[in-house]
């Protein structure tokens, strides 16, 4: 018989997540589970975890704001590519932890070990769940704990007091005695079972305790009186098991991801002016030598290549910036879908606004308020001061003057304005699309175009300045 791989799981890995809980103590009509961390639910880092672990099938337990919860899980198992394995289970009332186990197990098949997790812990490791697969070896049941030195609210790991100093029991906080309530080791609300022996003791639960709730925890209790071993995996990292219940341990949790985000940008050798002052709500992909100041936002994916540096500020959502290009501060890039592009060496900034299609070439400038939408700007275009371009292809090295807009928008339809190489539009232009300006051509400032013109011509479309010599302004008439 030829050995498994050291990596092999000894049984299918079956993941099941509980998150039909109120989560009272968040005090909003929003489902605690889909509260935001690094900016996305909660609830999608632990079924993004789940997936990294190779689960065969995810079974969410779902009660509270079911439907919200399921939306938003069908959105993200699409997202992820793997929808087949993702399945939801209503608890409906919720009646405890055992009780939301019971619901659950009916989809999952008898060979493979089950790991609990929890909806509201939502850094929970990979690495961790994979030693509690291997603990349980598909004959134990692990259970992930850590020493607190304040326990409170946990439930405490009960142990034998012979030299074996084997688990017996897990204890809720309200149930427990004094003795126990000073047992510091509790359980962090993720176990791994295997499937058979779970679903003989969740059968056999009650609900006789302080809380009247079935609760999960008792299958400890069970599964020593079946005389099958107990293993405690101990990890020290208390941010794996933080649970979210309130917004102040929301918050704390959320600068404690952002600090462990800013560590791993720093040790890949980004410069960030302060890592407590970063927020990467998505993916960030830098190259050498970025540079990143003070209080910037990063939100889906954002890649920023070699040398590329971000002035304080700015917000840049789903966006590419070529290496060399500078960002100067409070500038608001946000691509959506369509992305956004800003090439290399370009400079952007101060006060930019880069929209949903902004392509910009090598060495674009972008000055304050300036804002760009569904636009292409070839290298070395520059629209320095106050302006709007909106669904409009420019040429290179045209100049946009200030206060020009693209007129792209009849109130019904969008069209296109096509300002060719080297032109120069003066200031305070307005350009009503359709349109094209010809290559090399120029339009005198303050001029409203509604017909495309000619390569190499000076277009003027105003009024025709005159004069009156010695004009006498009117004066106050006398009080009649
Ligand atoms: C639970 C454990 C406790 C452990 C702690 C770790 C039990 C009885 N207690 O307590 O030993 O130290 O986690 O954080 O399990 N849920 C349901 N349906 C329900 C009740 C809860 O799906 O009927 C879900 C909740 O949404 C939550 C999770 O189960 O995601 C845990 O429930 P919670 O009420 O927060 O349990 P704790 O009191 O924290
Ligand atoms: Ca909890």
């Amino acid at each position: 018989m030829t050995a498994l791989p050291e990596s092999a799981p000894p049984a299918p890995v079956d993941v099941v997540v509980m998150a039909a809980g109120k989560g009272t103590r968040m005090k909003s009509a929003l489902p605690k589970v889909l509260h935001r961390l690094g900016g996305r639910p909660l609830l999608s880092h632990v079924t993004a975890t789940a997936r990294r672990l190779g689960a065969r099938r995810v079974v969410v337990v779902t009660g509270h704001g079911a439907e919200q919860v399921e939306a938003s899980l069908a959105a993200d198992a699409q997202a992820a590519g793997a929808p087949a394995a993702l399945r939801c289970v209503r608890q409906m009332p919720q009646l405890g932890t055992g009780h939301a186990g019971q619901q659950a197990l009916p989809e999952l098949a008898d060979d493979g070990i089950v790991v609990v997790l929890s909806g509201d812990v939502p850094l929970i490791g990979e690495a961790a769940l994979r030693a509690l697969v291997t603990a349980c070896a598909g004959e134990r049941l692990a259970l992930l704990t850590i020493e607190f030195d304040d326990p409170t609210g946990y439930g405490r790991i009960v142990r034998d007091h012979g030299a074996s100093g084997a688990v017996r029991a897990i204890v809720e906080q309200k149930d427990a005695d004094a003795a126990q309530r000073a047992i510091r080791e509790v359980y962090s609300g993720v176990m791994a079972a295997p499937a058979r022996l779970l679903r003989g003791w969740l059968a056999r639960l009650d609900n006789r305790n302080a809380q009247n709730e079935y609760y999960l925890t008792d299958v400890v209790r069970l599964a020593a009186a079946d005389g099958v071993e107990v293993v405690a995996h101990r990890t020290d990292d208390a941010l794996q098991v933080a649970g979210v219940n309130s917004p102040s341990q929301l918050a704390a949790l959320e600068r404690a991801f952002q600090h462990r985000q800013a560590e791993a940008l720093m040790a890949q050798g980004v410069r960030l002016a302060d890592p407590a002052r970063l927020d990467v709500r998505g993916t960030l992909a830098c190259g050498a030598d970025v540079e990143i100041d003070v209080n910037c936002v990063f939100e889906g994916a954002v890649t920023l290549g070699t040398g590329v540096r971000i002035g304080a500020n700015c917000v840049i959502a789903n966006a590419g910036i070529e290496a060399g290009a500078v960002i100067h501060p409070f500038t608001h890039i946000d691509g959506e879908s369509a992305g956004v592009t800003v090439g290399e060496g370009a400079r952007i900034g101060p006060f930019a606004r880069l929209r949903p299609g902004a392509r910009l070439g090598a060495e674009v400038h972008i000055g304050n308020f300036v804002e760009v939408k569904n636009s292409t700007l070839a290298a070395g275009a520059k629209a320095n001061h106050l302006a709007y371009l909106g669904d409009a292809t420019v040429g290179e090295r045209v100049n946009y003057g200030a206060g020009s807009i693209t007129a792209n928008y009849d109130g019904a339809n969008k069209h296109r304005t096509v300002i060719e190489a080297d032109v120069h539009v003066g200031s305070n232009c307005v350009l009503v699309a359709p349109i094209t300006l010809g290559a090399g051509g120029t339009v005198g400032g303050g001029s409203t175009l509604s017909k495309s013109t000619e390569p190499g011509a000076l277009t003027v479309a105003r009024g025709r300045q005159v004069s009156f010599a010695n004009w006498q302004r009117p004066s106050k008439s006398a009080k009649g």
